[in-house]
């Protein structure tokens, strides 16, 4: 049988990769798929670029259009990255009868339900493993290997480039900036760094895997997003000496009112296996009712990592291009007239733990303030420690673990402590978890 054409939309570092494992593994790809599978075409920005990968026997344009355009290509690979006009291609590749693989985990958040609702009705497949974790196959896992359970919650660890900076920085006491000039040296970061720092990829990742788990349309403006540029050294040496790492969670939780849906950075105790997940590496805990905690780890980010889901998405496609296409397994995992409307739940309305850091004057009765303040909105504390001003500085800290309570209790008494004269500035606060 002829290999099948693919037309590879972008060459940088995905698609770079994803050319040397087409290559380098060709044969043992062959031998899954039971076809061979071949780049045939490649457009980017500029095609005289030097390439990671080798592309003398592809045919490269700087038209993507052209490529998603042309008969002979029975599968688009999407590797340009954005929402705008990857959509505009990725519909049109759909309206060409074309299957699609994609590493865009903006392009499925934020168009996944218009995008699986086209391919549905014309019966093509829209793969996007690379969209989540890097070369981690989550996806396949909730989609599949757990399709027995009932989802309970998950929460992982889904950026690799925010994962390396607060790594190096704990580990080595590096700058944030000289960090994430490395991620993006490394092919880690996305073309827009702040979508890593601030957790808005993290979200996009969150969204997509909380779509699969619970059988939910994909809701990327629901997701509360909270980055890791506030946490200091002091948060992270704090955190440490009370037995937590601090690592940046995506975290999503089926309850009786509602779907959690959040991504901030997260107490864990240091025990849990999570909480030593380090550098670009991702890795996600999740609990259903039979098989209990399940736990998927390897790099998130970079090249052949990623350029691995690609091709397993790859070999997945071949493998069913003479399959019913209404047998196939679902997009979003659930039937897509099974889909629910289980609402998302807003901040306010989500139950944590919380470590509070406060600066306070040295004087009587600022503690006891504080406490009442807790006390009054019922949230118990679970440990209270006092450290001393450093020489010259005029403010003492006082770092507070609270027992669980409903954000919007939090919310309130972290405004009236911030109102008292003795209280310096604004509260950190990182919400906990135990990930029991
Ligand atoms: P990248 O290195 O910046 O590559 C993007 C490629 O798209 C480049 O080859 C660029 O061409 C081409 N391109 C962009 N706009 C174009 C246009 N208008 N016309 C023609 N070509 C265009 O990005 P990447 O890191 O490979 O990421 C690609 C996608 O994978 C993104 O959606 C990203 O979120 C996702 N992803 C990345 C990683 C990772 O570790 N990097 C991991 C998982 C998922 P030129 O090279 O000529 O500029
Ligand atoms: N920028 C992303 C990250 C790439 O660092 O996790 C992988 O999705």
């Amino acid at each position: 049988m002829k290999p099948v054409k693919v037309g590879l939309l972008g060459l940088g570092t995905v698609g770079g990769g994803t050319v040397n494992v087409l290559q380098r593994n060709a044969v043992e790809i062959e031998r899954r798929a039971g076809r061979g599978i071949v780049v045939s075409h490649a457009a980017a920005r500029d095609i005289n670029k030097p390439r990671i990968c080798d592309t003398s026997d592809i045919e490269l344009t700087t038209s993507l259009k052209e490529v998603v355009d042309n008969p002979d290509i029975q599968v688009i690979v999407e590797l340009i990255g954005g929402d705008g006009l990857a959509r505009d291609l990725v519909m049109q590749a759909i309206n060409n009868g074309k299957h699609v693989v994609t590493a865009n985990k903006a392009l499925i958040a934020k168009h996944g339900n218009e995008i699986f609702l086209a391919a549905q009705k014309k019966g093509v497949m829209v793969a996007f493993e690379a969209a989540v974790a890097g070369g981690v196959p989550i996806i396949k896992a909730l989609r599949e290997g757990l399709s027995g359970n009932q989802i309970q919650w998950l929460a992982g660890i889904i950026n690799g480039t925010g994962n390396f900076i607060l790594t190096e920085m704990r580990d080595k006491g590096r700058d944030f900036a000289d960090v994430l000039a490395e991620a993006q040296r490394l092919g880690y970061a996305e073309a827009d760094p702040t979508f890593d720092v601030e957790g808005i990829d993290a979200a996009h990742k969150l969204t997509i895997l909380a779509s699969i788990a619970f059988g939910v349309p994909l809701q990327f403006d629901k997701a509360y997003t909270e980055g890791i540029g506030h946490i200091t050294r002091e948060d992270v040496t704090n955190a440490e000496a009370l037995g937590y790492r601090i690592k940046h969670l995506g975290i999503s939780r089926r309850t009786d009112s509602g779907i959690e849906l959040r991504v901030h950075p997260t107490l864990i105790p240091e025990r849990r296996l999570i909480a030593n997940v380090d550098g670009v590496m991702n890795a996600v805990l999740v609990k259903g009712d039979a098989v209990g905690p399940t736990l998927y780890y390897g790099a998130g980010a970079g090249a052949e990592p990623t350029a691995s889901a690609v091709v397993a998405d790859l070999v997945d496609v071949v493998r069913t291009l003479t399959s019913d296409p209404e047998n196939r397994v679902p997009h979003l995992a659930f039937q897509p007239d099974a889909i629910t409307d289980i609402p998302i739940l807003s901040m306010d309305e989500v139950e944590t733990a919380y470590y509070l850091r406060l600066q306070a004057e040295d004087v009587p009765g600022v503690l006891a303030d504080v406490t009442r303040i807790l006390g009054d909105a019922k949230i118990s504390i679970e440990a209270i420690q006092q450290h001393e001003p450093a020489e010259g500085e005029q403010y003492v800290s006082i770092i507070m673990l609270t027992h669980r309570v409903l954000e919007k209790s939090m919310n309130q008494a972290i405004g009236q402590i911030e109102k008292l004269k003795s209280i310096h500035g604004a509260v950190t606060r990182i919400r906990m978890e135990s990930l029991q």
